[in-house]
């Protein structure tokens, strides 16, 4: 029998609990032993849950006690969950979590922590929830090299632009709903400012290249609070879908690119149907080609399926290959916003764009004058467009 414990029992460590308990004979088959919960612990008492009898409010039970091979670190943000963290594998217990904050921020530490200790920090459901992403790109993907990701892991921000859209209503009012259905929280800021994916493409782009560290702070980060029905309105127009995309980009030159921001997708692109809190990944691999990985990323299940899985996976260290490499923050290799060329959608509805871009491959649209301008930094055509008014850009994805 392997002993676990989890630490924070909210939706995602109750939810583990549960695939834990009702899979249990499966799971037992697949590795061979049985899997026990066997301390949660937690501020709070749970009365009337049937695992209230190994609930405990001190770590010490947890942190001392030999037995515990793996803890579940679901209490997110990165104070608390730091700390117990850390005493967790400075004491030779593997910690599995769903925890973008903490694990974009401190990854390069805990990663090292852990080998230093002989046990493994694992976070498939980090990004993407439910779907397998983190572990497919180190491992499935391992003789790939990973030239671009441009995902939508943020589920709020995609339900609320589907609400936009489908729903002819403002930002504000698709938030207000999308708050009432419990989709969105009560503070929308780390979704909505595209905070949220900003973490969550910080850890893709390290794994892509080979552990060379994103610090979260370096990603450039623009939501989608500023979004109008005239912008949903606007992309139709142009066939194409208004999303919030993850981007990473692998330049060739041993430089990477990363953000997060609005883009027109193009509807021949694979993410341009992906809709409500749905979330999807694609990713371009050199021998891969494009794949898209799709489907729940978030909610107490899908959560809870990622992260158990990871709790067999460090169930089994030692029996499978853990190559999951060390992150390496000593240099960054990302480049400044200011300096990532990308490629944008130029718009106005009285301006002759195509005579201020030259070159650009211009765009058929009614009532709307529109060019694709490649390979140009945000700041470069701001500048050009400087002065003159009526005119408007957004990232594009083809
Ligand atoms: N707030 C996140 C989302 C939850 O809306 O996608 C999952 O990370």
């Amino acid at each position: 029998m392997i002993n676990i414990a989890i630490l924070g029992f909210g939706v995602v460590g109750s939810g583990t609990c549960e695939v834990l308990s009702k899979n249990a004979d499966i799971i037992k088959k697949r590795i061979g032993e049985e899997i026990y919960v066997k301390k949660i612990l937690d501020l709070r008492d749970f009365p009337d849950s049937p695992y209230k009898d190994r609930v405990t409010h001190d770590a010490d039970e947890v942190f001392g006690d030999p037995d515990i091979k793996v803890a579940v670190e679901t209490i997110g943000g990165a104070s608390v969950a730091y700390e117990f963290t850390k005493r967790a594998l400075s004491a030779g217990i593997s910690v599995v979590t769903s925890n973008k904050e903490l694990v974009s921020t401190h990854g390069p530490e805990l990663i090292k922590l852990a080998k230093d200790n002989n046990c493994v920090y694992l976070f498939e459901a980090a990004v993407g929830g439910g779907i397998p992403i983190i572990r497919p790109l180190y491992k499935c993907l391992a003789a790939n090299n990973i030239l671009k990701i441009a995902g939508i892991v943020n589920g709020t921000t995609n339900y609320i632009l589907s609400s936009m859209k489908n729903e002819g209503i403002s930002y504000e009012d698709a938030l207000k709903e999308a708050q009432k259905k419990g989709y969105a929280e009560a503070d929308p800021t780390a979704d909505c400012e595209g905070i949220d994916a900003q973490r969550k493409i910080a850890i893709l782009s390290t794994i892509a290249m080979d552990g060379k560290y994103c610090n979260p702070e370096s990603v450039h980060a623009e939501g989608i609070s500023k979004l109008t029905t005239d912008d949903i309105a606007l992309a139709k127009a142009l066939g194409c879908e208004l999303k919030l995309i993850a981007f990473f980009r692998n330049n060739g030159d041993s430089s990477a690119s990363a953000y997060v921001a609005p883009h027109f997708v193009s509807r021949e692109c694979m993410l341009a149907d992906v809709e409500g809190v749905f979330n999807a990944v694609l990713v371009e691999g050199d021998y891969l080609g494009e794949a898209v990985f799709y489907g729940r990323g978030a909610g107490s299940y899908p959560t809870a399926s990622a992260v158990a899985g990871d709790v067999i996976e460090a169930c089994c260290k030692g029996s499978v290959d853990m190559s999951l490499r060390a992150w390496d923050d000593s240099v960054s290799v990302f480049k400044d916003y200011d300096d990532i060329k990308s490629d944008f959608i130029v718009y106005s509805k009285t301006e002759d764009v195509a005579s201020v871009f030259a070159d650009a491959k211009v765009l058929e649209a009614e009532g709307i004058k529109a060019v694709i301008v490649s390979a140009v930094s945000e700041k470069e055509l701001a500048d050009k467009i400087a002065g003159k008014s009526g005119i408007g850009y957004k990232h594009y994805l083809k």
